[in-house]
């Protein structure tokens, strides 16, 4: 009690930086990513392109890259913003969250590593954060797997103990040796199921400084302190030097790594202290700017790579966000509030100060609004999906370019916008949605993510529409009774999805398996295998 009075006083925002960083810049309310979850929408980031483009989608299920050691990634002939500016005469970096694949054929190949795709410089985790990092927390793939293994372990328990009976009963002529391996298989399927949360948090959770390996597994306590640091001394080293730094927050996935001073501070439980917490480290960035004297020469961007988890619960929290007055969250392809996340750009001096602008954008345009600004060039040889934004933050021009937008989930498009500028209406148009659990609950329940096809999706057709600018919550479908153009608009929406599966050309798929399994010879290890034990960074003291 005693601290909420405390952040009252404080001017009564739970975030206060971001408020101020809103406050101070452009505000886009309409802005959008491409994907609904994070490897697919972070590819679509850093390359202006939808992930099916470069492939960083599957169709089968595997919605993110499963472990660090698989050979699926950004593919070596994607060239992100990192690259170009780098080509530019940028110094480029990177701290925090990655994602997007680390190896191809070996253990340290670093195919796929931030290095190998424009960034001069990496601090972080080369996976992602997630609940099996952190003993306690809410299982992401643990679980799953700890129950195939004790189903193993039982089956052939059961068989050991049938042998065994065969043979003490004289059933079964013969040797011993039958007998004893399916035991020690029994017992090894044992060992592993119960080993198998510390194996995971060394397989996935641990963190790099470039090529090396500096903590294996992390320690959670100190990361956020760790890569604050990593922040400020690439800021003091290259302020005179132009510079592209991303860094891309552990937080907020679910609460995992929420230091003591942030628990239970805010009035939205585990979540919401996570949240005050990425905000502080927000302010903690924007304080290193202003005391480096960057903060007029520096265009600062924030936003969230995918909409609120509902399905994540623990106990009685919701454990992965809201989605405010938006439908449907993380993994849904289509629903608002999956991808609808926050866009703001702050440039003092440039951009005007408090501007809002309520056109549809995207993530995927600031590839090249950020190439041009560092007076690259697009890549000519491959469709780019952004589109620049600088006119629309100046103020310069009225409209979005973006006509329409289409909306993935995994390798399949489940929906598409139009803006429609002379009416200045935006439609959505609905192929296809996932069927909630239980029915009307408005989330998959019980599942990690809702599916993306199968059984556990309906096809609509005609297509549900709605009218987002009268209706942005997406809760009364139109009809040709209550919508007189619904078939025009319907039919010109086809139109366009037909166009732009036309501009698609066939990529190996980077999170079908096989490059989505865990492959033994890619699983980087700083110690002695199966040892993966370092801690090189530790504090002297
Ligand atoms: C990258 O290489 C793959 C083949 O591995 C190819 O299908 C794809 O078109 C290439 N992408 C670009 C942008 O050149």
């Amino acid at each position: 009690k005693k601290k909420r009075e405390d952040m009252l006083h404080l001017g009564n925002s739970w975030t206060p930086n971001i408020d101020r960083l809103a406050a101070d810049g452009v505000r886009l309310t309409q802005h959008l990513a491409a994907a609904s979850l994070c490897t697919p929408s972070r590819a679509a980031f850093l390359t202006g392109r939808y992930p099916i483009r470069s492939g960083m989608v599957s169709s089968t299920g595997l919605r993110v890259l499963q472990w660090v050691a698989v050979s699926g990634g950004l593919p070596p002939n994607e060239t992100t913003f990192a690259k170009t500016l780098r080509d530019q005469g940028y110094v480029t970096g990177l701290v925090g969250k990655w994602h997007l694949g680390l190896n191809c054929e070996s253990s340290a190949d670093h195919c796929h590593h931030p290095l190998s795709h424009g960034f001069d410089h990496f601090y972080g985790t080369p996976f992602s954060m997630m609940g099996d990092c952190v003993p306690s927390e809410i299982s992401e793939k643990r679980a799953g797997l700890e129950r195939r293994l004790n189903l193993c372990c039982h089956l052939v328990a059961v068989a050991a103990l049938t042998l065994t009976a065969g043979k003490l009963l004289h059933l079964m002529p013969g040797s011993w040796t039958p007998v004893i391996w399916s035991a020690l298989l029994a017992a090894l399927l044992f060992v592993c199921s119960a080993a198998l949360g510390p194996l995971i948090a060394h397989a996935d959770c641990f963190l790099m400084r470039n090529h090396s390996i500096t903590e294996q597994p992390m320690r959670f306590r100190r990361t956020t302190v760790q890569m604050l640091e990593d922040v400020s001394r690439f800021l003091q080293r290259n302020k005179q030097a132009p510079f592209l730094l991303f860094v891309s927050f552990l937080h907020v996935h679910t609460p995992l790594i929420t230091t003591e001073t942030f628990r239970g501070r805010s009035l939205h439980g585990p979540y919401g202290d996570n949240v005050e917490e990425m905000d502080w480290m927000v302010g903690q960035v924007l304080d290193v700017l202003d005391t480096e004297g960057l903060t007029h020469k520096t265009l600062v961007y924030f936003s969230s790579d995918h909409g609120g988890s509902l399905e994540a619960r623990f106990g009685n929290h919701q454990y992965g966000g809201w989605n405010g007055i938006y439908k449907g969250g993380k993994g849904m392809g289509g629903w608002e509030g999956g991808i609808r996340v926050p866009g703001i750009f702050r440039w003092p001096g440039v951009l005007p100060a408090g501007r809002v602008v309520q056109e549809p954008t995207s993530q995927m345009d600031v590839f090249p609004t950020v190439v041009r600004l560092g007076g690259g060039q697009v890549p000519p040889d491959r469709v780019i999906d952004g589109r620049d934004l600088l006119p629309l933050l100046l103020g310069t021009a009225e409209h979005s370019d973006h006509e329409f937008l289409m909306h993935y989930c995994e390798s399949f498009l489940h929906a598409a916008r139009w803006h429609q500028r002379d009416r200045g209406t935006v439609w959505k148009v609905h192929f296809v949605t996932p069927v909630f659990q239980p029915d009307g609950a408005g989330a998959c329940y019980g599942r990690m993510v809702c599916p993306c096809f199968g059984d556990q999706v309906t096809h609509h057709d005609p297509p549900l529409l709605f009218d987002l600018s009268r209706d942005p919550s997406e809760a009364h479908p139109l009809t040709p009774d209550t919508e007189p153009l619904f078939h025009q608009v319907v039919e010109r929406v086809a139109e366009a999805v037909r166009d732009h599966q036309q501009t698609l050309s066939p990529v190996p798929l980077q999170l079908d398996s096989p490059d989505n399994v865990w492959k033994p010879w890619l699983q980087p290890c700083c110690g002695p295998f199966p040892l993966c034990w370092c801690d090189r960074e530790a504090d002297p003291q």
